[in-house]
C-alpha cells in the first residue's frame, strides 16, 4: 500500500484521541481517520481534531484498519457490529488489555486479520512502547500498516508468542504506574529528610525523567550508569547499599511483576 491506509477508530477516550494525535503528525490527513464513539465528549474531541464522526459501522465505509480503542468490558458487545466489515485485506487491530486473539477470531473468523497490540500511556506524548503480535491471517503488507499505526506514538515490538503478552503488560503497559510510585516514594522521602513537598517533587521528577532520557540517549548499560554515579564510599553507595542488600529492590519489583502478569493470565 503506497498511501496511508484509513483507519476507522472505535472508541476515542485517552487512547484513541492520542492515537489520533500520533497519526496527525505522521503524515494521515484529518480525512483517512473516521471515528465512532457514542460519547458525546469523545466526539467533540474528534471533531476539535478534524476528524469525522460516523455513528454505524457500515460497507460503504472504505477504510483499511479498524482499531478498537474501547474498555475491554464492552468488546462482547462492540464487536458484532463490525463483522461485516471483514474482507481479505483489513486488519482488526485492538489495544484493549488482555483480550487475546482466539476472543477476536471468535467473532470475526480464523481467516481475518487480527492485531493485538498493548501500548501504554506514554503513548499521549508519543513517547510509548507498544507490543504488537498477529494472528495467522496478517500478512507482512499488514504488519507494515500495524506499525507504522502504532508507531506514531511511540516504539514498537512484535512477539511471536502471545503467551508473553502477559508479562509484556505486567513490564511496560502497567510500568508507568510503577515509575510514578518511584516519584511519589522518592518525593516523600525527600519531605521526610526537611525538604518543601514542592521542591521534593520537582527533584524526584526530573531525576526520573532525567535519568530515563540519559539511560535511553546512552550508549552504556544502566548498570553502567548506575556504576558511574556511584563512588566507592559516597552517598549513592550508601543509598544502593539498601535497596541491593539481599537483592531487596530486584526482589520487590520480581514479586510486582509475576503479580501483575499472573492477574493478566486470570483476566484473560
Ligand atoms: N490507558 C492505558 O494505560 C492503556 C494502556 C494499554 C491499553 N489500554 C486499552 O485501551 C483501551 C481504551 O482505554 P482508554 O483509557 O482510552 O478508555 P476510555 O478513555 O474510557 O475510552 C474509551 C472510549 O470508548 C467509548 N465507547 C464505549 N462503547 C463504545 C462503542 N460500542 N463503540 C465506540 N466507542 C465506545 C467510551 O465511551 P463511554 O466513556 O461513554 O463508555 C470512551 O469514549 C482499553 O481497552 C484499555 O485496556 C489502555
Amino acid at each position: 500500500m503506497n498511501r496511508q491506509p484509513k483507519i476507522l477508530l472505535v472508541g476515542c477516550g485517552s487512547m484513541g484521541s492520542a492515537l489520533i494525535r500520533g497519526w496527525l503528525k505522521n503524515g494521515w490527513s484529518q480525512d483517512d481517520i473516521k471515528v465512532i464513539d457514542p460519547n458525546e465528549a469523545a466526539r467533540s474531541v474528534a471533531t476539535s481534531l478534524g476528524v469525522g464522526v460516523t455513528e454505524k459501522p457500515s460497507e460503504r465505509l472504505q477504510v483499511d484498519i479498524i482499531v478498537f480503542a474501547v474498555k475491554p468490558q464492552v468488546l462482547t458487545q462492540t464487536l458484532p457490529d463490525y463483522k461485516k466489515l471483514v474482507n481479505g485485506d483489513r486488519i482488526f487491530l485492538s489495544i484493549a488489555a488482555g483480550k487475546p486473539l482466539k476472543f477476536y477470531e471468535d467473532f470475526f473468523g480464523k481467516k481475518a486479520s487480527i492485531v493485538r497490540a498493548m501500548p501504554n500511556t506514554p503513548a499521549a506524548i508519543r513517547q510509548g512502547v507498544t507490543v504488537l503480535v498477529g494472528n495467522k491471517g496478517v500478512n507482512s503488507a499488514q504488519r507494515a500498516s500495524s506499525e507504522a499505526l502504532m508507531g506514531a506514538v511511540g516504539r514498537v515490538a512484535w512477539l511471536d508468542n502471545e503467551e508473553l503478552m502477559n508479562a509484556v503488560t505486567a513490564i511496560s503497559g502497567s510500568g508507568p504506574a510503577y515509575v510514578f510510585l518511584m516519584i511519589e516514594a522518592l518525593s516523600k522521602a525527600g519531605v521526610e529528610m526537611g525538604l518543601s513537598l514542592d521542591l521534593a517533587e520537582e527533584l524526584a521528577l526530573t531525576t526520573v525523567a532525567g535519568s530515563g532520557a540519559l539511560a535511553a540517549s546512552s550508549d552504556m548499560s544502566p548498570a553502567e550508569l548506575r556504576r558511574l554515579v556511584t563512588s566507592p564510599g559516597g552517598t549513592t553507595e550508601a543509598a544502593l547499599g539498601v535497596l541491593m542488600k539481599n537483592e531487596n529492590f530486584d526482589t520487590l519489583l520480581k514479586k510486582a511483576v509475576s503479580a501483575a502478569t499472573k492477574r493478566g493470565r486470570d483476566l484473560a
